[in-house]
């Protein structure tokens, strides 16, 4: 008998629990006789490159990969079918849309179904594809839990508690030195890892995109904290905070086919400005960069993720195309990609954790 095929790919920067939605999707369908699982490596590359790049995912090959980072498939932030990267003959980059051409290689491979896990630039990819007719389920990935249409997503978790691991490390230091330390954590211009790590590690300051910061009102706080007895203070900086005057750290990518701008190094920035306000303290910086990416999932995020396969497969069952998985407490339900990619999850100022930063005396730059 010849089995449906359906195939899987991670797209976009990787985030712990990738594995783990493989591995669902792949033992879910183990349970139904006509289906079977394949994977594209690193995202559509797989699919478009020559020769193609496509596995058979089974019982045991996903066997033990919920509880290991990354994705087994590999990924990538550059490309896609709609925005290939071509080198000129003058030597000059530019950009293809080979999507028709990829649709026909799907058909070829008798793909009837692909679910794409990714950020909201894979989503985007996704509602495109489903508009050419391909029958396409989105599951949303990203540490940064800047996805609106859903409560969390998996790998968010983890990044949080490695952050929080880290202020609580950074603490020890700073109470022996009597410093001033700035750490720098990953989330675009959402606020979230900072927000919770801050509380949970119990940072004196927090500043996230959200609030833009004063840098005379941060000295304030920190000397306010020395005097009341700390002698150290821990500030927990976003890679996306804006000072009052709308300045951050924001570069244009210089990678070939990638349109992400980098974001980071603004609590350098920060160190400057502190400095410049006659902060009287010595100062180290430090930015955690991927370690928030690495590494294990937390149990947490291994179920979130485990669920989100599961869903995912059971979407292709139904038929549910042209949308996306997501997280509504207690739920995991299915949202259409349309309402998934509009709108990017803010912390919004009444947030109940920006309320919970400030009963703890936490400074958010901006009183
Ligand atoms: O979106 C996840 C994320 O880790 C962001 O927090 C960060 O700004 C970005 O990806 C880093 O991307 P890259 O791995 O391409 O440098």
């Amino acid at each position: 008998m010849n089995k449906k095929r359906v195939l899987v790919l991670t797209g976009g920067g990787d985030c712990p629990g990738l594995n783990a939605v493989i591995r669902a999707i792949v033992k879910r369908a183990e349970n139904e006789d006509d289906w079977e699982v394949i994977g594209s490596i690193r995202s559509f590359d797989g699919i478009l490159n020559e020769p193609s790049e496509i596995v058979v995912l089974n019982d045991t090959i996903v066997s033990g990969i919920h509880f290991r980072g990354g994705t087994i498939l590999g990924t990538t932030t550059k490309g896609g079918p709609f925005a290939w990267p071509i080198k000129d003959n003058d030597g000059n980059w530019s950009e293809a849309d080979r999507s028709d051409e990829m649709l026909r290689k799907l058909q070829y491979l008798g793909v009837e179904a692909v679910i794409n896990i990714g950020g909201d630039g894979s989503q985007k990819i996704s509602q495109l594809l489903y508009e050419k007719g391909l029958n396409v389920i989105g599951v949303p990935k990203t540490i940064d839990n800047d996805l609106s249409a859903t409560d969390l997503t998996f790998g968010f978790q983890t990044a949080v508690q490695i952050a929080t691991e880290s202020v609580d490390k950074l603490v020890t230091t700073a109470a022996s030195h009597s410093r001033v330390m700035i750490m720098e954590v990953m989330g675009r211009e959402a606020g979230w890892i900072a927000l919770h790590s801050a509380i949970a590690g119990g940072a004196d300051v927090c500043i996230i995109p959200e609030i833009p910061y004063d840098p005379a009102l941060v000295v304030k706080h920190i000397k306010k904290r020395y005097k009341q007895g700390g002698g150290f203070a821990i500030i927990v900086i976003a890679e996306g905070a804006k000072n009052v005057h709308g300045e951050g750290v924001k570069k244009n990518s210089v990678e070939i086919g990638n349109p992400n701008s980098r974001l980071g190094g603004v609590a350098y920035k920060l160190e400057n400005e502190l400095k410049q306000a006659e902060l009287p303290f010595d100062i180290r910086v430090t930015v955690l960069g991927h370690l928030q990416r690495g590494g294990v999932p937390i149990a947490y995020d291994r179920v979130l993720a485990s669920q989100f396969g599961i869903k995912a497969f059971e979407m292709v069952l139904n038929k549910e195309f042209g949308k996306m998985v997501a997280f509504r407490q207690p739920d995991v339900i299915s949202v259409p990609f349309t309402e998934a990619i509009s709108q990017y999850n803010y912390v919004k100022h009444d947030n109940y954790l920006i309320n919970t930063a400030r009963g703890l005396g936490i400074s958010l730059g901006d009183e």
